[in-house]
């Protein structure tokens, strides 16, 4: 049975993306972010076996910490990690405006440290699977060549910013057998915006089932490909 770990999964394309892999029959680890989350629950008791539902803050050192122990007492090795988890921070604000410089640090320490974060302390456990997958949930606002905004700044650079050190660690886990894919999911109906964004494109279902189509049709294939991968949930190239 393989193994995979999503963070953020109390809702939109983390729970859709935690339920895919269930029914694809994998082991999963689903990274709870809020204190209570009745649908992680209900998928708990469906899949008692299956699923493990962990606690996790991805911009605490301990609790990502935490959750590798946990973790590392249940399974060898993990096959997969998708990092998915984050926050949008202020929408509105442009250069003329005030600027909430404590808050985009918390979005930069959640967006972008909280990945490197997951995928640094879990790394002995990806490194000793098969597949070595790792996929970093992005975003086209992080694309600095179609960069179209003028605010969003701390969503934007985090992004951005989690772009490049997922080149980083591709880098360096590509000689070792390992790739780090970057996925822009498609504008989606979910509650990121503080409500539910009805008029997006996609539900979190239909993208998720984008984004493990990507990996099945990379896993077992050895990462031939130089750099590191930027795509959409439909597998079109971004550019960076
Ligand atoms: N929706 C879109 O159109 C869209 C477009 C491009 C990219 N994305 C990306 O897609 C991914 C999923 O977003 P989504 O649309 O599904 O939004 P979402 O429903 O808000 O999901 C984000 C998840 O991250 C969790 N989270 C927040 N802070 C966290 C922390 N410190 N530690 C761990 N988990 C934390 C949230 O938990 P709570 O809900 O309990 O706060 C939630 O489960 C994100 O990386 C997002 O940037 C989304």
């Amino acid at each position: 049975m393989k193994s995979a770990f999503v963070t953020g999964a109390d809702r939109g394309v983390g729970l859709a993306l935690v339920n895919g892999l269930l029914v694809k029959g994998y082991q999963v680890f689903a990274g709870q972010y809020a204190e209570e989350v009745p649908e992680l629950e209900a998928l708990k008791s469906e899949y008692a076996e299956q699923l493990q539902v962990l606690r996790l803050d991805i911009a605490s050192d301990e609790s990502v910490a935490r959750a590798f122990e946990a973790v590392a007492a249940r399974i060898e090795a993990l096959d997969l990690l998708i990092n998915n988890g984050a926050i949008l921070g202020d929408i509105g604000a442009t250069v003329l405006d005030a600027l909430d410089y404590a808050e985009m640090l918390n979005v930069f320490n959640v967006n972008t440290l909280g990945s490197l974060r997951m995928s640094q302390t879990f790394m002995p456990l990806l490194l000793k699977s098969d597949s070595k997958f790792l996929v970093n949930i992005s975003s086209e606002a992080g694309s600095i060549s179609n960069c179209y905004r003028e605010s969003w700044y701390a969503y934007c650079m985090s992004k951005a910013a989690l772009n490049m050190q997922s080149r980083l660690t591709h880098n360096h886990i590509k000689p070792l057998g390992g790739r780090v894919l970057v996925v822009h999911p498609g504008w989606v109906q979910t509650f990121m915006q503080g409500k539910l964004d009805a008029a997006a494109a996609l539900t979190p279902e239909q993208s998720a089932a984008g984004i493990l189509m990507l990996v099945e049709a990379r896993l077992g294939r050895i990462a031939t490909e130089a750099e590191c991968e930027y795509v959409d949930y439909a597998d079109s190239p971004l550019n960076w």
